[in-house]
């Protein structure tokens, strides 16, 4: 199997549902930390690209918010009819299903914002089961009025944002002045719109993994071939990607506050 034909499978069928495992994120924000301790204290995170209910990114820091010292955590999801890729036989999850305003036609057209600053079941932590969600107006598109709303409130954008829309989300995120952290295919940085950005030093290259093979989690029916992949205890499918997956951060993500 040539090399990349993993992510170029990917590409052509235009997925973008691979989830990114909670040892990746937590080794790059590790290395942030180890830096300055305080780099999150008191800032708004947006995970613009997370669903909770199989995202690392708002799991590892709704855990974390208060070892971070966060304000607020933000993260949205992308509706399910929305998306490129179909999963089939789609169902609400049951956390879903168990809120008094869910609505079976709003779950599939609207995207979802999950919100985290208060210790909402009032056990004296804030964590992951105080998250707060309802439905967007809107299917939770990162390009759409309501969601950069919520990009400029922010001070953070931290995702694996959709590979097949990695251009256009770094200048979402370029145009926004906001500092951040993304995982994105190293490819990349050899595209036109990203290595000037690199080499303006606006973008650097994240602390942790800067190429490589990366194992990501994909929905069940996702094709397991190619170059190498797993299924865990409980049943979760991990597809390895070559070459692929890189952080990009902002320079002055760890320098200013
Ligand atoms: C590469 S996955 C990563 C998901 C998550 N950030 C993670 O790392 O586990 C990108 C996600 O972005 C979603 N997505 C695709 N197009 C989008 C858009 N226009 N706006 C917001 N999200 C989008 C996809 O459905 C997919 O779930």
């Amino acid at each position: 199997m040539a090399k990349n034909d993993a992510l170029g499978k990917a590409k052509e069928a235009k997925n973008d549902e691979f989830y990114t495992i909670y040892a990746d994120i937590e080794k790059e924000m590790n290395a942030y930390l180890e830096y300055d301790e305080n780099v999150f204290r008191n800032k708004t995170i947006l995970l613009p690209c997370d669903d909770p209910e199989w995202s690392n990114f708002t799991r590892y820091f709704a855990q974390n918010f208060e070892k971070l010292g966060l304000k607020k955590l933000i993260s949205t999801s992308y509706a399910v009819e929305s998306k490129k890729y179909k999963v089939k036989d789609w169902q609400p999850t049951l956390f879903e299903q168990q809120a008094p305003w869910f609505d079976v036609d709003k779950s599939k057209i609207k995207g979802k914002i999950f919100t985290l600053d208060h210790d909402t079941n009032r056990n004296g932590r804030i964590d992951i089961e105080d998250l707060e969600w309802k439905y967007l107006d809107g299917d939770g598109d990162f390009r759409s009025e309501e969601i950069k709303r919520l990009r400029d409130e922010a001070d953070f954008i931290i995702t694996n944002p959709p590979f097949s829309l990695f251009r256009e989300f770094v200048a979402w995120i370029m145009e926004s002045g906001k500092k951040f952290a993304i995982i994105g295919n190293m490819n990349a940085i050899t595209y036109k719109e990203i290595f000037p950005l690199l080499k303006k030093n606006d973008v650097w290259l994240g602390a942790s993994i800067h190429s490589g093979d990366r194992e990501f989690g994909v929905p069940k029916e996702y094709p397991l071939e190619a170059a190498g992949w797993r299924i865990d205890e409980k049943g979760n499918h991990f597809r390895l990607f070559i070459n692929m997956c890189g952080w990009l951060r902002h320079p002055f993500l760890l320098t200013f506050a």
